[in-house]
């Protein structure tokens, strides 16, 4: 896909996220969040759901939870606007209450979608509803700061998932807010990873697409930070 046909097609999903009636939530939103970022990145944040001031804004991660999110991403030297931040649902479920399993079927087609014309090569999941969907089975307290592959059937081709607490359990919980940052530490290694993977090999992919088992990056990268003394921080760069 061409970066006018991305643009195009996310644009199209955003339209279509923005008239929807297809579960309960179109009826208390304010607006609809459709999510937002660089067409061309690498990089997808999935989150939960908006909340307050997503509502009245209709984008995503505008809060607090946001806050620590831009906060999160500067910490690898990154900004917002170099990923795509989205959401399993894009209307805000009334007080803040989990979405619902048939208000996260509905959306899904949505999520799939933008994932199909982004074409991450990481998938970060943000708090356990996203987690689900691309770490079926997995438990935030063991998963998070783990990869595993992302079964295609998400709409992400070819990526690797990463999972992380919520920002918003991180502003609650001291311990969850340092272990996020240790573990958005690992993202750009983990990026590293999975372009390697889609690099195409004489043979073929370089690996296949069965799912795998969670994994933990390797120690030594773990807590690598992309710096100017670090020889592999241009390859770390979005662009
Ligand atoms: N929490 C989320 O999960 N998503 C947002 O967009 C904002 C807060």
């Amino acid at each position: 896909m061409t970066e006018p046909e991305r643009r195009a097609a996310l644009e199209a999903i955003a339209a279509e996220v923005r008239a929807c009636t297809n579960c309960r939530l179109h009826a208390t939103r304010t607006r609809s969040v459709p999510g937002e970022g660089d067409p061309e990145t690498e990089v997808v944040f999935v989150g939960e759901g908006p909340g307050f001031n997503e509502d009245r804004l209709g984008r995503p991660f505008v809060g607090r939870a946001g806050d620590l999110l831009v906060k999160l991403l500067a910490h690898v030297g990154w900004r917002r606007e170099d990923v795509f931040i989205t959401n399993v649902v894009k209307c805000r479920p009334p007080d803040n209450r989990d979405p619902q399993p048939d208000e996260i079927a509905a959306c899904a087609p949505f999520l799939r979608r933008q994932l199909e014309a982004l074409d991450p090569a990481v998938v970060v999941t943000l708090g356990r509803f996203s987690m689900a969907t691309f770490m079926p089975g997995a438990r935030i307290s063991q998963a998070h700061g783990t990869v595993r592959r992302v079964d295609p059937a998400t709409g992400a081709a070819d990526a690797l998932a990463f999972a992380m607490y919520h920002p918003a359990a991180a502003l609650r919980t001291p311990a969850i807010e340092r272990d996020s940052y240790a573990d958005i530490a690992a993202v750009p290694a983990v990026l590293l990873d999975a372009r390697r993977h889609r690099e195409p090999t004489e043979a073929g992919p370089a690996i296949s697409s069965e799912p795998e088992p969670a994994a933990p990056p390797e120690p030594e990268t773990r807590l690598a930070l992309p710096s100017a003394a670090d020889e592999t921080a241009p390859q770390l760069t979005l662009f």
